[in-house]
């Protein structure tokens, strides 16, 4: 096994530079000013539907917004907008999907004949087409680029983290002690590829009683205040458990959820993140 700190390793930048994969130009005529990946070390708390709830809130906010969803063999992002495979190949390259509000969507599911077709890889090839989502997809002008990455610290957040220019990284948790666990090697990961960290959203914290509105804890206590204090990290929002949240995934009309305001913050984030760097003050 290799250790993070060995020479060679892909994830020892400083270690050796010559070995890390270079920043990949976009197509022509693409323009992204802000890249925020959306990962956690651990499976299904939620990543997807929170980058969809962010693109969607950044949206309502004026901005133009894609996605680009790096979870090649479970993509969910399609699923969530109501989206079906719709392949169209144009001179100089692929172009994304719109949703009903007008997010542009790139997802392997909108390139297989079937959605629920499987796509079984290694890594590699998982690699090659996270980077072409971003080398041949025509994106054209946006303001932030949404991307959906898989669970663990696998080859498809290595490819994004190393090969496309981050702006900052929204990190999803659960109040499960296991999950807390995992999604502080996440933040490890970002750390260690020089990512800057937005900030993390606690999703699943707990359900709201529809007769007594008792807020009932059925993961246990949030962790989100513990998390981020011991990781130095914004506490973005939490999000509940919600069944309209889940009906309105199942249906492709997550953009109709009225919840996840929070994440509106994360354009004024970056906004100021942008200053802060053109002044020349990067913290
Ligand atoms: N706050 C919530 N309330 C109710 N249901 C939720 C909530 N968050 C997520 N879900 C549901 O939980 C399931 C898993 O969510 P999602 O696909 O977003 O997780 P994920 O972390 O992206 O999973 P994966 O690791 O497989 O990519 C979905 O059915 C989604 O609708
Ligand atoms: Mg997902």
């Amino acid at each position: 096994m290799v250790r993070p700190d060995q020479k060679g390793d892909a994830t020892s930048r400083e270690g050796d530079k010559s070995r890390a994969p270079k920043e990949l130009t976009p197509a022509p005529g693409t323009s992204v000013r802000h890249v925020v990946p959306v990962m956690s070390g651990k499976g299904g708390v939620g990543k997807s539907t929170v980058a969809a709830l962010l693109a969607v809130r950044l949206t309502m906010a004026g901005w133009q917004v894609g996605i680009l969803d790096a979870d090649v063999t479970g993509p969910s992002i399609p699923k969530l907008f109501g989206i079906k495979p719709s392949p169209v190949v144009a001179k100089g390259g692929l172009v994304p999907a719109t949703s009903r509000l007008g997010i542009r969507v790139m997802s392997l599911n909108l390139l297989l004949p079937r959605e629920d077709e499987p796509v079984i890889w290694r890594g590699p090839l998982i690699a090659g087409a996270v980077r072409q989502f971003w080398t041949d997809v025509l994106w054209g002008q946006l303001d932030c680029l949404v991307v959906d990455l898989p669970p663990g610290t696998g080859d498809a957040p290595l490819t994004v983290l190393q090969s496309i220019p981050v702006d900052g990284v929204v990190i999803v948790s659960a109040p499960q002690q296991l999950t807390t666990m995992v999604v502080s090697k996440a933040i490890g990961m970002a750390r260690r590829l020089g990512a800057p960290i937005l900030g993390l959203v606690e999703n699943m914290s707990g359900v709201r009683c529809s007769r007594c509105g008792e807020l009932i804890q059925v993961f246990g206590p949030s962790q989100a205040r513990r998390i981020c204090g011991s990781a130095g990290i914004r506490l973005l929002g939490v999000l509940p458990l919600d069944p309209e949240l889940s009906r309105l995934g199942d249906r492709g009309a997550i953009e109709e959820y009225a919840g996840g305001e929070f994440l509106g913050v994360v354009a004024s984030l970056l906004e100021a993140d942008q200053a802060r760097h053109q002044r020349g003050g990067r913290s």
